[in-house]
């Protein structure tokens, strides 16, 4: 059975930027779009790199077994880089990149400036075919899922990401995007299991969790989970793949935004955690979202 489609204009906000700076004119509008789950495209907006930086976009410039590298601008730490003789080049990257990021949310969002915390930028040097191998379906990110951490419950805060694809050989990355999420939580919610508060504080204690796992966290992990493991809704769901081509850029909350990585290599990432109330509208956030559903608080 084909999977019915969704319209690439009911997922994107386009924004026609070609630096990171000088959003103000759509700033409104994105903000809105955003946090209504969609995604803001800005197929213009590359991230170019030097000729040396170029040369550390090779599987082997990440330590054997990690995902990817990354940097946490406010300490400077830097994880995952295979040789040490990479590290500054690789940290001068990412701390450029961070910038840029930073700028553009000044200028494209800056409803949010002063409230988005705790950067983390990602240089992905894997395709996406090879986290796919080996790996269960639970990590299998090339099935639809809203993003959710077993291990760093965000408490009802956002993930907001921005992505930059920087392939060097004209490969773009494909994902595929689904329904609102709403509709998600809707469909999979009866499918979360039961809550255990002992078992969180339990968890929390011996480490397991960097933060308690509230309610709101067990059912996040549970949506990712349960549409994760859902094969039919993996091919049958309401979906529609789409490309973002090397020197394009894309913005999105993931844990609204249901997403799979099908194919695609070399990718620059900027992850930040924002407080539901600091939107501008927090009933759009999950949060509310999920309390609105199950009739309960959930912190
Ligand atoms: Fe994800």
């Amino acid at each position: 059975m084909q999977p019915e489609s969704l319209r690439s204009e009911e997922l994107f906000f386009t924004v026609p930027l070609t630096g990171w700076s000088g959003g103000e004119p759509f700033s409104q509008s994105a903000l809105t779009a955003l946090e209504q789950g969609q995604i803001i495209s800005l197929p213009e907006l590359g991230f170019p790199l030097n000729a040396k930086e170029m040369r550390c976009l090779n599987e082997g410039t990440v330590k054997k077994g990690r995902k990817n590298i990354s940097y946490r601008a406010l300490s400077g730490k830097i994880t995952g880089v295979a040789h040490p003789q990479d590290e500054d080049l690789i940290r001068g990257l990412l701390q450029r990149h961070h910038q840029a990021c930073e700028t553009l949310v000044r200028s494209l969002l800056p409803h949010y400036t002063g409230a988005l915390h705790t950067p983390v930028n990602t240089l992905r040097v894997h395709p996406v075919t090879a986290w796919k191998k080996g790996s269960s379906w639970r990590k299998d990110d090339t099935r639809l899922h809203v993003d959710a951490f077993p291990s760093r419950p965000m408490q009802g805060e956002r993930i907001l990401r921005i992505f930059t694809n920087i392939n060097p050989h004209g490969e773009s990355r494909v994902w595929r995007i689904g329904e609102p999420f709403t509709a998600v939580a809707t469909r999979f919610l009866p499918k979360t299991g039961h809550y255990s508060p002992w078992l969180c504080a339990l968890q929390h204690k011996l480490g397991i969790t960097k933060r308690y796992r509230t309610r709101y966290d067990h059912l996040m992990l549970g949506l990712h989970d349960a549409m994760k493991s859902d094969a039919e809704y993996q091919l049958s769901g309401l979906q529609l793949e789409v490309r973002f081509p090397p020197g394009s850029s894309w913005i999105c909350f993931s844990d609204q935004t249901p997403h799979a990585a099908m194919s695609g290599q070399f990718m620059l990432e900027q992850t930040y955690a924002l407080p539901a109330e600091a939107m501008a509208d927090p009933q759009r956030s999950p949060l509310k979202i999920l309390e609105k559903l199950t009739g309960a608080l959930l912190l």
